[in-house]
């Protein structure tokens, strides 16, 4: 068996520039924000793979629910001889779409999380040992260079995840991924649908507190690569609905007046009782508003597949 294709495009340490820019200006903003890349070190991977398993968190089984049911049609559909998932995380919904693309070549699998990367593409390469698999290290939301590998390229953004970037970047990420198509591919995108809004926050606030030790991860995160002294104790996991951007808020709020210090930045961040830090935003959709944000992006929108619940969605969209 060949061996695993690793790429680094992010630099090894995760003191990183962009961890450090992300930390100054997120905690010196109003409100006070961090970006949810930085929840998923090795802890981060495993508990989100623990929260797809909990009962209150329905997209992962919903989406599951599609991609049984209609990974046939994707196939027929994208014909793909390379699959190029974003965010992949364990893959462990993508073996229907490897299961179904009998002429696949290549899996790229692209992920900020070494970890869970290398775990699941190594997991993919013993299970099929005629597929090429690539583990690319990158941020999906700076400039990707793919491997060149044979067409026609299906991208898949699956999880939702597309609903953790504000519509701004939701919009420079669709016209970065219209780029990566040429004629004949196309993109397989998850998104989870709005929803009755206590079925939404149960699902990032569930009865066993595994969402809420997520939220705290970033805490550690921080201050194992900046030196911070966060007292995750300190600050109560919030999931909030935002009615008028139909997303939900995931928040640390402050339980007391606190300073937290960040030596490695030179930076000491007060916090005021009850002040809230924005850790992630996760937007909900419905199809004539993403039916809209893929075309502004330069891609049409030709299949849409929910689960019978009609709680999540997959769409196929191709290059217009
Ligand atoms: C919500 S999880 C979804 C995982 C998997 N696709 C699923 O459906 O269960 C988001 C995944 O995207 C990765 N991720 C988050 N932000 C990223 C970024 N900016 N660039 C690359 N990967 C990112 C995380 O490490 C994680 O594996």
């Amino acid at each position: 068996m060949s061996p695993l294709l690793v790429t680094r495009t992010l630099p090894e340490d995760a003191t990183d520039a962009a961890l450090r820019a992300d930390v100054q200006v997120g905690l010196t903003s109003t409100p006070k924000t961090l970006p949810p890349k930085w929840f998923y070190d090795a802890r981060g991977s495993e508990l989100f793979e623990k929260i797809t398993e909990l009962p209150e968190y329905y997209p992962t089984r919903a989406e599951r629910e599609i991609l049984a049911a209609r990974a046939g049609e994707i196939a027929a559909a994208s014909g793909a001889r390379t699959l190029v998932e974003l965010g992949s995380g364990s893959s462990e919904k993508t073996r229907y779409l490897l299961d179904a693309l009998t002429a696949l070549h290549t899996y790229v699998a692209v992920d900020v999380s070494e970890s869970a990367l290398v775990q699941a593409g190594e997991a993919i390469m013993a299970e099929r040992p005629g597929l090429a698999v690539h583990a690319l290290i990158a941020d999906f939301t700076a400039p990707l260079t793919l491997p060149d590998t044979p067409g026609p390229r299906l991208v898949a953004f699956l999880g939702g995840t597309i609903g953790n970037l504000l519509p701004a970047e939701r919009a420079a990420f669709l016209t970065a991924v219209r780029g990566l198509l040429s004629p004949g591919d196309a993109l397989l995108l998850g998104t989870d649908l709005v929803k009755d809004e206590q079925v939404l926050v149960r699902a990032y606030d569930d009865a066993a507190g595994v969402t809420a030790e997520f939220n705290k991860n970033v805490l550690t995160v921080v201050n194992r690569e900046l030196g911070a002294d966060f007292d995750p104790d300190a600050f109560a996991h919030m999931a909030v609905w935002n009615t008028g951007n139909e997303w939900i808020e995931m928040r640390l709020r402050s339980r007391t007046a606190q300073t937290v210090k960040i030596p490695a930045l030179g930076l000491a961040v007060e916090f005021a009782a009850g002040e809230d830090l924005r850790t992630e935003v996760s937007a909900k959709f419905r199809r004539e508003g993403i039916g809209a944000e893929l075309a502004a992006g330069g891609l049409e929108l030709t299949h849409w597949w929910t689960d019978p619940e009609g709680r999540f969605a997959l769409s196929l969209s191709t290059v217009r």
